[in-house]
C-alpha cells in the first residue's frame, strides 16, 4: 500500500518515533560528512502554490544528499496552475517520480493528490496543516528539553499549530494553546488529539499559557493567502506578541518566516533563547528521515 504524509497522524505513534530516530541518525551522518545515498536514482516532484524558503531548500538539498533528485514545480511551471485537475496531475506525475510533495492552499487538494497518486504524497503545508514542520519541531523539542516538555503555543491556531497539536498528542508534550477568541484550532483537530493521546489546554490568555512552559512557540498572524484579513487580524492579535517579558528565560520556537514587530520582537528572535535556526535546520534532517521511511 502506498503511504502518504498528509498530516502527522498518517503515521502511527511507532512510525513517528521511527521517523524521528531516522532523522537523528541522518543528522549525525550529515554532520560527520558521511555519504548516505539511500535514495540514489529517486526523484521527488515538489509542487508549490505558495512561496517557500525552508521547505523548498530543505527538500531539494535533502534529496541531493540522499543521492536523488528534486524538481521544483511552481504555479507557472506546470499545467496544474493553468487548470489541469489535481487528480490528472497526480496520475501523470506518478508515472515519472517516486514521491510528490505539495504545498497547496486547500488541504483537500493534497488529500486528492494522495488519493490519485500511486507514489507517496507529502504535505509541504496547506491552510490546515504543516506536518513536515511538526517533525522538525519534535526533533527540536527533543534536543532542547525532551519530548515530555511543556510547550505554550501563543498566536494563531491554524496550520502549524494544528499539526503541532497532533504531534504533541502523539508524544508526551504537555501543550497549552493561547489564541484570541475566534482564532483557535479547529475543534475536529482538538478531538483528534484527544483520541491520539491528549488534547491541548485551550485559553485566550498568553500569560497563563506560558506560566509553566519550557518552550514558547509562535507563528505569523497573517498567513500566506490571508493578506486581505491583515488589518482585522493585527487588531485581533493585540496582546499576543512574544516579547522579552512574556518569554522570560524560556526557549522560543518559531517555524519562520518571522514578522518582527508583529508576533515576535527582534530582541527575542536575536536572543540566545531562540531555537529557531536549529528548528529550521531540523527541517532538512526530519524530511530526510521521512523520505527514507516513505520510500
Ligand atoms: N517554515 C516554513 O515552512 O518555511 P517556508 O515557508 O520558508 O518553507
Ligand atoms: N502559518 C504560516 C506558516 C508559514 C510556514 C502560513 O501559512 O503562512
Amino acid at each position: 500500500m502506498t503511504r502518504h504524509f498528509t498530516d502527522v497522524d498518517d503515521l502511527t505513534h511507532a512510525e513517528l518515533a521511527d521517523v524521528l530516530t531516522r532523522a537523528e541518525d541522518l543528522k549525525e551522518r550529515t554532520r560527520r560528512g558521511k555519504a548516505h545515498p539511500e535514495l540514489a536514482g529517486s526523484s521527488l516532484a515538489m509542487i508549490f502554490e505558495k512561496p517557500s524558503t525552508r521547505t523548498r531548500i530543505s527538500f531539494e538539498t535533502g534529496m541531493t544528499q540522499l543521492g536523488g533528485h528534486a524538481l521544483f514545480l511552481g504555479p507557472d511551471d506546470i499545467q496544474l496552475g493553468h487548470g489541469e485537475p489535481v487528480k490528472d496531475t497526480a496520475r501523470a506525475i506518478s508515472r515519472y517520480v517516486d514521491c510528490v510533495m505539495g504545498r497547496m492552499f486547500d488541504h483537500s487538494d493534497v488529500t486528492e493528490l494522495a488519493e490519485y497518486a500511486t507514489v507517496p504524497v507529502i504535505n509541504g503545508l496547506t491552510d490546515d496543516a504543516h506536518p513536515c514542520q511538526t517533525l522538525a519541531d519534535l526533533l527540536t523539542v527533543r534536543e532542547r528539553v525532551g519530548l515530555d516538555a511543556s510547550v505554550a503555543w501563543v498566536g494563531d491556531g491554524n496550520n502549524v499549530c494544528q499539526s503541532f497539536i497532533k504531534g504533541a498528542a502523539m508524544t508526551d508534550i504537555d501543550l497549552t494553546v493561547a489564541t484570541p477568541d475566534g482564532y483557535g484550532p479547529d475543534p475536529v483537530v482538538v478531538d483528534r488529539a484527544a483520541a491520539l493521546g491528549g488534547a491541548p489546554t485551550l485559553t485566550n490568555d498568553p500569560e497563563t499559557a506560558v506560566e509553566s512552559a519550557d518552550i514558547v512557540y509562535t507563528d505569523v498572524w497573517v498567513s500566506m493567502g490571508q493578506e486581505d484579513e491583515r488589518a482585522e487580524k493585527l487588531a485581533a492579535f493585540e496582546g499576543f506578541q512574544v516579547d522579552t517579558d512574556l518569554l522570560g528565560d524560556r526557549t522560543l520556537m518559531h517555524c519562520l518566516p518571522a514578522h518582527r514587530g508583529e508576533e515576535v520582537t527582534d530582541a527575542v528572535l536575536e536572543s540566545d533563547n531562540a531555537a529557531v535556526w536549529q528548528q529550521a535546520e531540523n527541517r532538512l534532517h526530519a524530511q530526510k528521515g521521512l523520505l527514507t521511511f516513505l520510500l
